[in-house]
């Protein structure tokens, strides 16, 4: 698995101080609101685990899972697989999400939540890949993690054909991991 790995781009403490920083603002903000922490799965769950222990802060934990109707590019026809257990009416929602790229799953997901009647949607994201954003998604995230170049990125929750997901950083896959 590991080399399979081009280059690490983030290590495991960039990204373990990182979410300690964000956790401080996060309980800043949240400190009073009782936010549903909504993971978007599968690729946020290590992510996930590690963001919400730095919310000090009460919070109620749930998860969605969504895909597009074909293909594992997302295409921007969403759907839900698996929507949240708790009822979003006057809740502020804190959305958590791997990585911000064409931003057709986190639009959908965004407007999703916010129809159910949530008082507020915000979202924190581990990475941002602003440079593979599709034209005309205006959405932003509150909370960034790490911006990264254009390069397809594996570990620490992401995947590739569902591998890679348990490295503890993340890295760049070598092009020839992608003919395996
Ligand atoms: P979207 O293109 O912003 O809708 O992102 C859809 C999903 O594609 C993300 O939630 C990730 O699961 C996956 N994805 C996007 N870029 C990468 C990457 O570099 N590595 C692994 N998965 C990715
Ligand atoms: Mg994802």
């Amino acid at each position: 698995m590991e080399r399979d790995i081009k280059e690490i781009l983030l290590t495991e403490e960039q990204i373990q101080n990182r979410i300690e920083e964000l956790g401080k603002i996060l309980t800043e903000e949240y400190k009073d609101k009782n936010p549903l922490v909504v993971g978007v799965l599968k690729g946020v769950v290590v992510f996930y685990a590690d963001m919400i222990r730095h919310i000090k802060a009460p919070c109620q934990l749930d998860f969605m899972w969504i895909s597009s109707y074909a293909g594992t590019n997302s295409s921007g026809n969403m759907v839900v697989r698996q929507d949240v257990s708790a009822d979003v009416k006057g809740r502020h929602v804190l959305i958590l999400e791997d990585i911000f790229d064409t931003g057709n799953s986190l639009n959908f997901t965004y407007q999703h939540l916010l129809s159910k009647g949530a008082a507020s949607v915000k979202i924190c994201t581990l990475l941002d890949k602003p440079e593979r954003r599709k034209e005309g998604i205006t959405l932003q995230c509150d909370y960034v993690g790490f911006t990264i170049p254009n390069e397809f990125v594996v570990g620490y929750g992401l995947d590739f054909n569902e591998k890679y997901r348990n490295l503890p950083y993340v890295g760049i896959l070598k092009p020839e991991a992608y003919q395996k």
